[in-house]
């Protein structure tokens, strides 16, 4: 079997904070073994003892299940790439926040650079029959660097975040320039359809490429396959430490409705739309008043980003408001929490809240959905309330019930109707929600992308094979005399 070489921004390293993308790749590497290729922040000299040294060197990372190799980057260039260029202008492009974007010549040249290096220096790791995936826009233009590298080896790029739309991706100064990076790749995988829709409307629109019969595209001299793989979780594992946790993560009283939310604190998981939802449901419906408490983890992110700031700010007036409001001795409906949670106390607390709230303004996935589903006792589930943007909601949204994050007034009654939602109901709702994260889980998602790949990089195989015997050339190695 060849070998698999995952790459990404960030990797498992220390207690680094990570969103879903970390947690999901650390499954599938523990089940497919290889090496993991990540980026990190630092000072060159410690790593290499020759600074500036033309080819980058990786630092290893011994200790887990599978190989880690890691970039470090000198912290000027770093926050360029990842502050700057990942952080200012794509993530917030992706999301559809164009009014966030921040550009910056400097930004765009970090952001080239570091891909750059990253592929000069993965490039004398890799061997013939390696397969390549590359994980999200921080390393949109990796394939192309390593093309440039002389790298042929099969190399498939996965989004985790909303693709832009066509109208967005107008925003960038160089639009054909994510064209060319994505071309570099033999397959792009992205969370949702919708998604798909929106990458062919970017090729549609660029002179050159051309749409194939076969759903694949044709840009400049290379073809690349388009296609969605929506991203799983360890559903039974999830749910097990659900299990097991839940008696240490109660929160209130017995006869208290949890309600909960965990997300990092991001201006596109629509939390102060949330935390006036509640407001609005406290005020309409008097009967949850003392009965409900809503929990929500915000973990810290991204903190250098004035965006990232300014949301912070929001969120801590707002929650403060609404305790100031509702609160009562020995009662307080609204608990932020500013910090990150341990993974196996959030399964406990998932599966203690009655009604688990994943309503974000835009998510390419969204994975709490997921581990909430998988977290909850079948006999006795919650109700997962979702947003209609969530990718998630591609996969979930028949069962959940759906949220509009822009209309407070229905986000509330969204949240009344869960709290009420007869047994028989949360169980049929919660079971068919089982059902599909369970079977399309993260093994799931990591085997189907990966046979995607295999088969592309056959049929050039194959294709390759043809075009020889076209030329009369003959594909096979004549046999040294010994
Ligand atoms: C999202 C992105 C990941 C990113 C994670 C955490 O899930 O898709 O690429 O790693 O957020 O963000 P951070 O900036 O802390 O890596």
């Amino acid at each position: 079997m060849s070998r698999l070489v995952v790459i990404s921004n960030r990797m498992p390293l220390g207690d680094n904070p990570s969103g879903g993308l970390v947690v999901a790749l650390r499954d599938t590497m523990e089940e497919q073994g290889g090496l993991w290729v990540g980026i990190a922040q630092g000072d060159e000299a410690d790593q290499s003892g020759a600074p500036q040294s033309p080819v980058p060197r990786l630092q290893d990372h011994p200790g887990l299940s599978f190989d880690r190799k890691c970039l470090t980057v000198p912290p000027e260039l770093y926050d360029d790439y990842y502050l700057g260029y990942s952080n200012s202008v794509l993530w917030p492009l992706c999301h559809g926040r164009t009014d966030l974007i921040d550009l910056q010549q400097r930004y765009r040249k970090a952001y080239i650079e570091v891909n750059r290096r990253l592929a000069k220096a993965v490039a004398l790791y890799l061997k013939p029959d390696d397969r390549i995936w590359v994980h999200d826009y921080h390393l949109f233009p990796l394939a192309d660097a390593l093309r440039e590298e002389g790298v042929l080896n099969p190399i498939g790029f996965f989004l985790h975040i909303p693709f832009p739309s066509a109208a967005n991706v107008g925003a960038l100064t160089h639009v054909g320039e994510l064209a060319k990076w994505l071309a570099a790749y033999d397959l792009v995988g992205l969370q949702t359809n919708r998604d798909v829709a929106s990458c062919l409307e970017v090729f549609r629109t660029l002179p050159g490429a051309q749409m194939l019969m076969d759903g694949s595209i044709r840009y400049r001299d290379r073809m690349v396959d388009l296609k969605s793989f929506p991203i799983g979780i360890e559903a039974k594992a999830f749910g097990q430490m659900a299990a097991r946790t839940c008696g240490q993560s109660t929160l209130a009283d017995d006869d208290s409705k949890l309600v909960i939310g965990a997300d990092r604190l991001d201006y596109s998981k629509g939390l102060p739309q949330r935390f006036l939802a509640f407001d609005h449901l406290l005020e309409t419906r008097d009967e949850w008043r003392g009965r409900i408490n809503y929990l929500q983890i915000a973990s810290p992110t991204r903190e250098d980003v004035q965006a990232y700031r300014e949301i912070r700010e929001e969120l801590e007036q707002l929650s403060g408001a609404i305790n100031g409001r509702f609160s009562d001795i020995g009662y307080t409906p609204l608990q932020y929490l500013h910090r990150t949670v341990d993974r196996n106390r959030l399964a406990g607390l998932y599966r203690n809240a009655k009604v688990g709230l994943v309503i974000p303004l835009a998510d390419g996935m969204n994975l709490v959905a997921k581990e909430y589903v998988a977290a909850q006792d079948p006999a006795d589930p919650g109700v997962l309330v979702l947003s209609g943007f969530a990718g998630a909601a591609e996969q979930l949204g028949e069962h959940a019930l759906i949220a509009n994050p822009y209309d407070s007034h229905q986000m509330a009654e969204c949240i009344h109707k869960a709290l009420s939602m007869p047994l028989t109901e949360r169980q049929e709702r919660h079971a068919a929600l089982l059902e599909n994260v369970l079977s399309e889980d993260v093994a799931w998602w990591a085997n189907s992308f990966l046979k995607a790949l295999r088969d592309k990089a056959m049929d050039e195989d194959f294709l390759q094979l043809l075009a020889q015997l076209r030329e009369g050339q003959s594909p096979l190695k004549p046999v040294e005399a010994s």
